[in-house]
């Protein structure tokens, strides 16, 4: 491909998978094919990185692997409620979220949080139905195809910027063949199960999860829409 004299024929189509990417949390059990996957992969590592550094390593988890992985960390997850204090055994490599949140993040992880419950149908006492949703993460919400994404401990802050752009060339890719993603972080406080059960060596790091596959158009959970901030709010022009 000559990058320089290629023509983004329809313009719209490239705004469509960003704009129509949104975390699903409902897929159907339709596998994906081994080809898509690849070329999924292939497109998403023309995702640029500091000095061309490609930190990325990728997890491809389906059937078995899959899974196992799934039981191991739903059966941690229900010992955790079980007995609060093992939480301390389960630890986030990074510091994905702040330690102390403050506004105007907490009031919108507030809304998402909240939102996304009350679509649910779900209020803020009912302990049982919070538990049964939060593992769906660690059903990978039924999709088919679970990724595990980890980084070479040596590496900087600088790849997790690396990292995102490739995360989201992924779920672009993914788009542009139909399918829908979800990104999780919800997995990270396991990583000391899902590290030897991928195969990673020590020094890999976990950065996140992600369920890929057929979302389900009749799940509730996938209506769920979240906003954006206008661009004048974010964005200051200077001359
Ligand atoms: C790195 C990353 C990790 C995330 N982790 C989770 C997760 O563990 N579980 C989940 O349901 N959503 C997760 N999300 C999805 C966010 O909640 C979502 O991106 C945000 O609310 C905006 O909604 P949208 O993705 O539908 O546009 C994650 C998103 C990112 C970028």
């Amino acid at each position: 491909m000559n990058q320089v004299s290629t023509v983004v024929a329809d313009p719209r189509s490239v705004d469509q998978a960003i704009a129509s990417r949104f975390s699903a949390r409902a897929f159907l059990p339709r596998p994906v094919e081994r080809r898509t996957l690849e070329d999924i992969l292939a497109v998403a590592s023309r995702a640029p990185s500091g000095t061309n550094t490609q930190p990325w390593r990728v997890y491809v988890l389906q059937g078995a692997s899959r899974d196992t992985l799934v039981d191991k960390v739903c059966a941690a997850h229900d010992a955790i409620r079980a007995n609060p204090q093992l939480a301390a055994e389960y630890r986030e490599e990074y510091d994905y979220y702040p330690e102390k949140w403050v506004s105007p993040y907490i009031d919108r992880r507030r809304e998402n949080g909240w939102g996304l419950y009350g679509l649910l149908g779900i209020t803020k006492g009912d302990k049982d139905r919070m538990h049964a949703q939060h593992q769906r993460n660690y059903r990978f919400f039924d999709a088919p195809v679970g990724l595990m994404f980890t980084l070479d401990r040596i590496m900087g802050r600088g790849s997790l910027v690396d990292y995102g752009m490739f995360l989201q060339s992924i779920m672009v890719a993914a788009r542009a063949r139909g399918l829908h993603t979800c990104p999780q972080a919800a997995w990270n406080g396991f990583a000391r199960i899902i590290l030897p059960h991928i195969g990673a060596g020590a020094d890999e790091m976990l950065v996140c999860g992600m369920a890929l596959g057929w979302a389900d158009e009749s799940a509730p959970v996938n209506g769920f829409h979240t906003p954006r901030e206008p661009v004048e709010r974010f964005a200051r022009w200077l001359e």
